[in-house]
């Protein structure tokens, strides 16, 4: 067994960061200044868009969007049960209400057909939320959204380098909402980035991430600044710091390496995995580009004795970190409260939601770490294998080496 215990999505940081941050800290400008707007400007470079806003958190982002895009007081949002809380209480907190819907087992991605079902004269927008960094099925989302002139905000928080049909995420709809906490492929340990194509939105969501005010700290307080600045309107402190810019720069510039990085340690786990009782992800579908932010294994439970909560406590005394992903929104008591979802609901998530297990997957991982994690798994599942006769077990062993997209 393995002696320290290894988070499931672990930061990796070298040595260009820590000298950047250092930097900054020596600058006697640790605010948000001339890192944060390179980091801004190196995001617009890298997503070829034409405005990038540097923020505290994805969570912040999709608030902006919220109300950037108009949503107000009695207007629903659709966005998948099957996502972090944040998608939701961003709807909310703009004074919406999040309208869930189902998602495609295969995919793990909100199903089009379930938003449809969802739509209603009140609908402001939808977001589509590229899960595990996999695309949402953007053409049918965008035909829905197109018809009757409903905005697309996109949540990309695992969705860094994700493509579909030759668009990047972000890029598909009204606004693009992206997350650097510190478990995914670009880190800053908090932050976050929003990207739109359209001027007025970016000029808004500048404002309102600044207190409303005319101009940021560093036009006030920089040599050329001017320390006079007018309250606009009634704004929010979401603003970028040029300490967590510093770490971004240099992890934006390695995230194409790292993304080669994860694309092996994925082939390692497909294969390891193989003839386990447990469906692997779906194969990245033509014409897209799978951010592999998460490697999420379903537990065919079926064929287990424990339950996925038994897996997820047995890999920890493994000293192996699993994360869900996740608990669908509809089965939190404070949704189920305010807007009446109940268990049932959302037959796909639920499914899901029960054999959903996210093993440590980071550009960190040593092949060592990708090793002992497939040795406690493999523990772990075949131990707990259900006896199954010879004909029964061939069947179980073929499953288990397919991906779900097959089964
Ligand atoms: C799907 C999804 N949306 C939004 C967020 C919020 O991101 P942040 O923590 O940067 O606010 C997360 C965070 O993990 C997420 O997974």
């Amino acid at each position: 067994m393995r002696e320290e215990f290894l988070v499931f999505g672990s930061p990796h940081i070298e040595q260009a960061e820590i000298d950047e941050v250092v930097d900054t800290l020596r600058s006697g400008w640790i605010g948000t200044g001339p890192k944060v707007r390179r980091f801004e400007d190196a995001f617009r470079l890298y997503k070829g868009c034409g405005h990038a806003l540097a923020v505290s958190s994805c969570t912040a982002a999709l608030h902006l969007a919220m109300i950037v895009v108009g949503v107000q007081e009695g207007d629903e949002v659709i966005l998948p049960t099957l996502t972090w809380t944040a998608t939701a209480n961003a709807v909310i907190k703009a004074g919406g209400r999040p309208v869930f819907a189902d998602c495609q087992r295969e995919s793990m991605n909100v199903d089009p057909r379930d938003i449809e079902r969802k739509l209603s004269p009140r609908t402001k927008a939808i977001i589509p939320v590229h899960f595990a960094g996999r695309s949402c099925d953007m053409d049918a989302i965008g035909e829905i959204a197109a018809e009757r002139n409903i905005s697309i905000v996109e949540d990309c928080a695992h969705a860094i380098e994700t493509e579909y049909h030759g668009k990047k995420a972000g890029m598909m709809g009204a606004l693009g909402c992206f997350s650097f906490y510190a478990t995914k492929n670009v880190i800053t340990g908090e932050g976050g980035m929003l990207v739109t194509e359209d001027g007025s939105y970016a000029e808004k969501s500048r404002l309102l991430a600044m207190q409303g005010l005319s101009q940021g700290a560093w036009n006030r307080f920089s040599s050329k600044g001017n320390p006079r600045a007018q309250v606009i309107s009634c704004g929010y402190k979401y603003n970028m710091t040029d300490i967590q810019a510093s770490l971004g720069i240099h992890q934006l510039a390695r995230v194409e390496t790292n993304a080669l990085t994860r694309k092996r340690i994925w082939e390692m786990y497909d294969d390891g995995f193989k003839g386990l009782p447990v469906f692997t992800p779906s194969p990245e579908e033509p014409d897209t580009r799978h951010a592999r932010h998460l490697y999420t294994l379903l537990l065919d439970i079926d064929r287990l004795s424990i339950t996925r909560d038994r897996f997820v406590n047995s890999m920890k005394e493994k000293n192996i970190g699993v994360g869900i992903h996740y608990i669908p929104l509809h089965l939190h008591p404070f949704y189920q409260g305010r807007y009446g979802y109940k268990r049932g609901d959302f037959p796909v998530a639920e499914w899901i939601s029960e054999r959903t297990a996210s093993v440590p997957f980071s550009s960190k991982l040593t092949d060592r770490d990708v090793a002992d994690v497939l040795e406690a798994a493999t523990d772990v599942l075949s131990r707990s294998a259900r006896k199954t006769n010879r004909k029964a077990r061939a069947v179980f062993s073929r499953a288990g080496s397919q991906s779900r997209r097959k089964d």
